[in-house]
């Protein structure tokens, strides 16, 4: 069998079934999928700073690329965006239209591989992803997403990084909360960064989560508030820390004026 079919026939099954497990749970409490904005946006401390590299989205197409359950796509409707979200799982999919109809917005959802967007040339302002590109062939998909932004488009991904060793250890090693992988993830390097500069000229990086990783061994909330402060001023006072942070924060733009990359050394 192709090795590409597989890949994709692999993670639509672990995610259809992940998706599936969380259709039963909201079939007896579907009051569970409504939520407050901050809810999503305070989940992960990367979160509410990554989407505001957004602006302001009213008015705009966006895309919610690998939407999973859906919640930053009903955010981005509430905040006045016209949103078209998709997911390599139907099940996902559902989820997301379920959860938009339980919060009361419209938006657009359905089935797609992130590596052949059903979207023509420059079809969107804004593109929003967390946790996905990990999961893609990240040439293509880089490919992908600057073909259907828009000039002086935007895309925003947040993404596991591999730039810590001691990291990268853990996560092969230990067992922890959440600790739920498909075989093919693998956090981004710094060679598919260099990857994507080459597709569009710059990438603005932004780490996020030093210290703070420490909450992923820690039962949820027992993370002291100490530790995202001390995060904050380590990360802005020494940016060379951020290649040993969790997740990072690429924004790529697309210039207005000259839409065509401008080819970087990284
Ligand atoms: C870790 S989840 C993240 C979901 C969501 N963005 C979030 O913030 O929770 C990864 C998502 O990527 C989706 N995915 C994996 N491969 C994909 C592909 N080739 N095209 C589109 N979505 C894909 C999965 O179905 C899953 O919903």
């Amino acid at each position: 069998m192709d090795g590409v079919a597989d890949r994709i026939r692999s993670e639509l099954a672990f995610h259809d079934e992940q998706a599936t497990c969380r259709a039963h749970y909201f079939r007896s409490h579907p009051d569970h999928l409504q939520f407050d904005d901050n809810d999503y946006l305070d989940h992960e401390t990367w979160v509410r700073p990554a989407l505001a590299q957004l602006g302001d989205v009213r008015g705009l197409d966006v895309l919610d690329f690998g939407c999973g359950h859906g919640m930053a796509a009903v955010v981005l409707a509430r905040s006045g965006a016209r949103v078209t979200a998709f997911d390599l799982s139907p099940n996902y999919v559902a989820e997301c239209q379920t959860r938009a109809a339980s919060n009361g917005v419209a938006l657009r959802a359905l089935a797609a591989d992130g590596e052949r967007l059903p979207f023509a040339d420059a079809s969107f302002d804004r593109i929003w992803g967390n946790a996905v590109l990990h999961h893609l062939d990240l040439d293509i998909a880089t490919r992908e997403l600057r073909r259907v932004l828009r000039p002086g488009g935007v895309a925003v991904f947040c993404e596991p990084w591999a730039g810590n060793p001691l990291l990268n250890w853990a996560r092969r090693t230990l067992p922890y909360r959440g600790k739920h992988r498909t075989v093919d993830e693998s956090p981004l390097t710094p060679a598919q960064l260099r990857e994507m500069r080459l597709v569009f000229g710059a990438v603005e990086v932004q780490g996020h989560q030093l210290l703070a990783m420490i909450r992923r061994v820690l039962p949820a909330g027992h993370c002291p508030s100490w530790v995202d402060r001390a995060d904050a001023w380590l990360l802005h006072r020494f940016p060379v820390v951020q290649h040993w942070s969790r997740y990072m924060v690429l924004t790529c733009r697309v210039s207005q004026s000259n839409p065509s990359p401008t080819l970087v050394g990284v």
